[in-house]
């Protein structure tokens, strides 16, 4: 038994959700989209379950600063008690603190123009239905060169994003669209079919998935259970290569589907017109 504190992708997965979380491997592309380094000051929109507002606290350290806009206030206190419990969690077993450097505030951002005059913001990241009423409230604080990151599910939500720019003449230039993929890989010793210890297992993968190819292949616990002719090929590929035992190495069935596309806005206002 290996009883272990869960990783902060882990945490933010596992948490409690009002609104749907930026998945942990978009949020680590829109860092390094927006190249956020400690000590910066980032604005993001909106808080929902606290899950970016994680990442960003750890991404901009002590010294650094996350305002954190959000309109509804379950979402916001949400956010902030996830953002709590994380915090006192990480005493247990840590010498330093986890920095309380999130200010959680609940306001609608298209009316938060007054409360960002004095402020200079080193980078914005967007997670909300229509970031476009946000763009003409966060663009004056945005440093010249400061990357605004918007997370937009459909395709559709970003031509009204680019468009909404376009015909306000707002000083943003799209410089990527992209969406993360991660494929996953089985790579696992290969046993004889019917060979099988009474103790293993099936995976859920192997109880969800039909196989796709012309071999029948089962995957228990850690090994994939193959049929004779296959074992066979294995075996003698395994003596070919020199391995200890055969191994079945291809991309997991299971893959797992679109989450969202991240669009990088590089704000450029031109100092002449
Ligand atoms: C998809 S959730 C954000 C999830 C968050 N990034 C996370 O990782 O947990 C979108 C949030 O934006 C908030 N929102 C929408 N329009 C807003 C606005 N004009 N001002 C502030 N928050 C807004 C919604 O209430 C919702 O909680």
């Amino acid at each position: 038994l290996l009883l272990r504190r869960p990783s902060l992708d882990e945490y933010v997965l596992l948490m409690p959700r009002g609104a749907t979380i930026a998945y942990p491997q978009d949020i680590t592309a829109l860092l390094m989209m927006m190249d956020v380094h400690p000590g910066d000051t980032v604005l993001e929109t909106g808080s929902g379950s606290g899950a970016m507002s994680l990442f960003l606290s750890r991404a901009v350290g002590p010294k650094g600063r996350v305002l954190s806009y959000e309109i509804r206030e379950d979402h916001h206190n949400l956010a902030k008690k996830n953002y709590r419990h994380w915090r006192s969690a990480w005493e247990i077993g840590h010498t330093d603190e986890w920095p309380d450097n999130v200010q959680f505030i609940l306001k609608d951002i298209s009316t938060a123009a007054a409360d960002l005059k004095s402020v200079t913001l080193d980078a914005v990241v967007l997670d909300m239905l229509n970031p476009q009423c946000a763009l003409p409230v966060v663009h004056s604080s945005l440093k010249q060169g400061g990357v605004c990151a918007v997370y937009l599910a459909n395709i559709t939500q970003v031509i009204d994003l680019l468009d909404r720019i376009r015909s306000c003449k707002l000083p943003f230039l799209c410089e990527r669209i992209i969406e993360v993929t991660h494929r996953s890989w089985s790579v696992l010793p290969a046993k004889l079919k019917h060979n099988k210890s009474s103790q293993m297992v099936e995976t859920q993968e192997n109880i969800e998935e039909t196989p796709q190819n012309e071999y029948e292949e089962i995957h228990i616990q850690d090994e994939a259970v193959l049929k004779e002719s296959e074992y066979n090929e294995s075996l003698s590929d395994a003596a070919e290569t020199n391995h200890s035992v055969p191994y079945i190495a291809r991309p997991s069935h299971w893959q797992e589907a679109h989450s969202a596309f991240l669009t990088k806005l590089r704000k450029f206002q031109p100092l002449l017109s």
